[in-house]
Order: C-alpha cells, then structure tokens, then sequence
C-alpha cells in the first residue's frame, strides 16, 4: 500500500527509538523505507496516525512492537565460511591453544553474538566437529540475536544454495541434505547449538553460561555509534574468558573504541583477547569501526516504496566548509594531531563517511599503525565499494603487512573497478598525493607483477 508521505521528523523519531532500543543506526538513505514502516505498523495496530504509534511506542506500551520493527530494519547479511580466514584460524591456531588449556575439562563453549539466520554458529559447528583435536569432547555454542524472526529461521535451519556457496563440497555432502530448493543444516550439529533471544544493548545480560572460550560478534558494532559499541564490548569482557578469543568483522576493530582488549595476530588475521589490567587513563574516544552503511535490500515484508522525488535544495551561495578538507589541510601541512582531532570530530558526526575512513587509514599508515590502517581502509570499502584508491591503498598495506594473497585480490579488484569505469576517486581528498585512474592502473598492474614472480 501507498501511504501519504510521513513526516521526516516523525521518521527520524523512529529511527532514534530504534537506536536507543537496538544500537543500529538507521541511515537517512533509509528513511523512506522506514517511513513505509511505521505506516504499515500503525495501521497493523489500527492506531490513527503515526504520532499516537510512536508515542506508545516511546512510553514501553507497544514492547511487543519491536518484534516486527527491529526484524525489519537489522540487516541480516550473512553467509556459511564468511570472512574464510577466521574458520581457518579457529581451525589451526585458536583450538589447537585452547585443546591445551582445557585438557582437564574437554569441554568448548563458544558464542555467536548477532547470529543471524543461523549461518555463523553452524559453521563454527562445522568447525568444531570436523576438528581431529576435538574428538570425544564437549562442545556447545550459543547463537544470539535481536531479531527473533531470524532466530526463528535458524531454528529451522534452511539454506539456500547462496548461503552454503563457499561450503566444500565434501562438507556439503556431510552436513547437508537437499531439500527441494533449499539445503537443511545437519540436525545432529544443531544439537550443539542453542538459539535464544538477546539484545546486546539491553544491560544488564542475563546469565548466558559463560565464559566462552570464543565469542564471535562480526559485522554487528558497524552499525552501532561509539557509546553503544563501548558498552557492548565492556560486556562481552565480562563474558570471555581470560584466555578466549574475540572476533570481530574484517572492518571492525576495538582500536580507540575499548582498552580491555589487545589484537592478537593469528597469521592471516587477528581476534582480540582480554587484557588482564586495563590501562589508565583510557585514550580518546571515536568510533573506529564504521556505523552504518546504506541497508541492503530491504526486507520483503514492507517492501519499500519509491520514494518521491525529493525536490533540489536551494543553491547555498556561502557553503560551510568541508571539515574533512580542513583535516586533509592540516595534514598536509604536517600537522598530524590537528589533522587526527579533526577527523575524529568528522566520524563522530558522521560514522558512514567512506571518505573519512579513507583518511583514518592514510592517517594510520602515516603513524605507522598497518593494522589499523588495514581496518581503515576495508571500513571506507564497505561503506563504498567503488573507491578505487582507497583500494588501492589497502591492498598496498596488505602487502607491506605481508599479507600477498589478499593484496593481489585488492589489487585485481583494483583494475576491475576502473575497467567498469565505475571507479569514485577520494575526491575530498584531492590535496594529498593519491594516484588518477592511470597512475593507479599502472601501479596495480606493476604490483601484481612483482608479486606473482615472486
Ligand atoms: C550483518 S548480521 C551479521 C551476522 C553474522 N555475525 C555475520 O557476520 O555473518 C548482523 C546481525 O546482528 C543482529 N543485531 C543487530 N543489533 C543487535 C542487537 N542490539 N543485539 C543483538 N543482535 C543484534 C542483527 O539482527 C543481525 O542478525
């Protein structure tokens, strides 16, 4: 149905409550889809209007709301073997260390915090019983989310071929039977797991049956602001055990975010583990993994509208300044702290800004922070696939960090994207010294030929 079109202030009304409830950050890219939300909600309740909706909901009388509005406006983007290297890590490095360590219990226990459909802890499962040093023990894995109706999916344990693509095939076989078009998960590794409700914003959590040798919490904080990241991470602490390990997504990372943790390098990526002192006094705050990008596709159940067209605004003869041009000026002066301040007022303002993450990870790579800078780099990335130098840059601190097979990856990507001729340049960046379309081409191609010889 076509409703009238909301009111912006009532929609970002919404979008505060559905932050202050959840901790995601609903962009404004999104608006229009919310404001089809809210309308289809409140007819749902047979309110009147949208303003009786919101203020019931603001005043805890419409609690079971939240069902509905938070499966709607989350995104469950995931996949079996997401981010490959984890698994592989877990695989080679965490267990193997934590066989040692629990010897006398044999016993596992591992969390999977904003599970989506079920994706995740079912390839933990995978991983864990395929695991040669884990034969005869116990293990179990916690699986979390907000959203109950992708609990409820995980539960039933459905896939479809895209989900289970990066699967083995020999895996496939064992854990997988075909159901028509869909693919169902092994019952007997389901056993493992337990699906349950939890919000990881709502404090305090109830007791979970910690702590957890591992906790998984990737691609969740990116669409949460710095003060709801911090409190995520001071509970998860509290949840890990003091030889445990924490993952992350590949864009995120605790770095200016919390001290209780330190990365450790696992080979082809890092976790963090706990600290056993937390240092004082702690560092600047800013959010470092990056809020929200543009929501995928919607969820069919309110399917989006088009918006109409939002009428240009006015030409503003005395523009503000661009505060990240300023940083990139001060940069290039060389004043690195003046530049690093500003930048971080620049992402509290705005945590979905490619382009200042694109910063961030210059401005590490400068300090010397490869890792951070890496971070930097793949948070611009996500948020805007199409900026060839940010890629750039990030495949050249792949490589520096010695990270080869990634890099060439990033560097291909490289020449896919200008060859579409989709490339975006770091435009408000312009001042520093950043390649054109040829000069990355060039570089790119030169790269991957030094480092398929050798
Ligand atoms: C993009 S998915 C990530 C899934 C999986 N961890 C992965 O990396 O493939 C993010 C998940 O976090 C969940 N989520 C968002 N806010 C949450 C909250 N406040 N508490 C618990 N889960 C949350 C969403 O419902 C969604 O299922």
């Amino acid at each position: 149905m076509l409703h009238r079109p909301t009111p912006r202030s009532l929609v970002s009304r919404l979008a505060e409550l559905v932050e202050r409830v959840s901790g995601n950050v609903v962009p404004e890219g999104f608006y229009p889809f919310l404001s089809e939300v809210l309308q289809e909600r409140r007819l749902a309740r047979g309110l009147s209007d949208p303003e009786t909706y919101l203020q019931a909901l603001a005043t805890g009388r419409l609690e079971e709301e939240w069902r509905y509005l938070l499966a709607a406006i989350t995104v469950k983007e995931s996949f079996f073997f997401r981010t490959p290297q984890h698994f592989a890590a877990l695989r080679e490095v965490v267990i193997p260390q934590l066989v040692k360590a629990r010897a006398s219990s044999r016993r596992l226990k591992l969390w999977s915090a904003g599970c989506a459909r079920g994706e995740e802890p079912a390839t933990l499962a995978i991983v864990l019983a395929e695991h040669p040093l884990l034969a005869g023990w116990s293990w179990h894995i916690l699986a979390t989310d907000v959203d109950e109706e992708a609990l409820a999916a995980a539960r039933r344990g459905l896939y479809s071929e895209r989900a289970i693509a990066l699967v083995p095939e020999s895996l496939r076989q064992r854990y997988f039977a075909r159901k028509g078009e869909v693919w169902a998960f092994s019952p007997r590794l389901a056993q493992h797991i337990t699906y349950r409700y939890l919000n990881l914003v709502a404090e305090p959590f109830p007791a979970l049956g910690g702590p957890f040798d591992v906790i998984m919490l990737r691609n969740v904080l990116i669409y949460f602001r710095l003060p709801s990241q911090q409190r995520v991470l001071g509970q998860l602490a509290q949840q890990l055990a003091m030889d445990g390990f924490l993952f992350l997504g590949p864009a995120e990372t605790v770095w200016q975010v919390s001290d209780q943790f330190f990365a450790v390098d696992l080979g082809d990526c890092f976790a963090y583990q706990r600290r056993a002192t937390v240092p004082t006094p702690p560092p600047p705050r800013r959010s470092v993994a990056p809020a929200p990008r543009p929501h995928p596709s919607p969820p069919p159940k309110w399917s989006p509208k088009v918006a109409p067209p939002t009428p240009a605004p006015p030409p503003n003869p005395d523009p503000a300044p661009d505060p990240l041009r300023q940083a990139v000026g001060l940069l290039s002066e060389g004043n690195l702290t003046k530049a690093q301040e500003l930048l971080h007022q620049v992402l509290a303002a705005n945590p979905a800004d490619p382009q200042a993450h694109a910063l961030e990870g210059y401005l590490h790579e400068v300090a010397g922070r490869g890792r951070e800078a890496i971070a930097a780099f793949r948070a611009s990335l996500y948020l805007d696939p199409q900026l060839f130098q940010a890629r750039l840059l990030l495949a050249h601190a792949l490589r520096r960090a010695g990270e080869a097979r990634r890099a060439m990856s990033e560097y291909r990507q490289v020449l896919g994207t200008l060859a579409t001729g989709q490339g975006k340049e770091l435009d408000r960046l312009s001042a520093l010294p950043l390649p054109t379309q040829e000069q990355a081409s060039r570089q790119a191609k030169a790269a991957l030929q030094g480092l398929e010889q050798g």
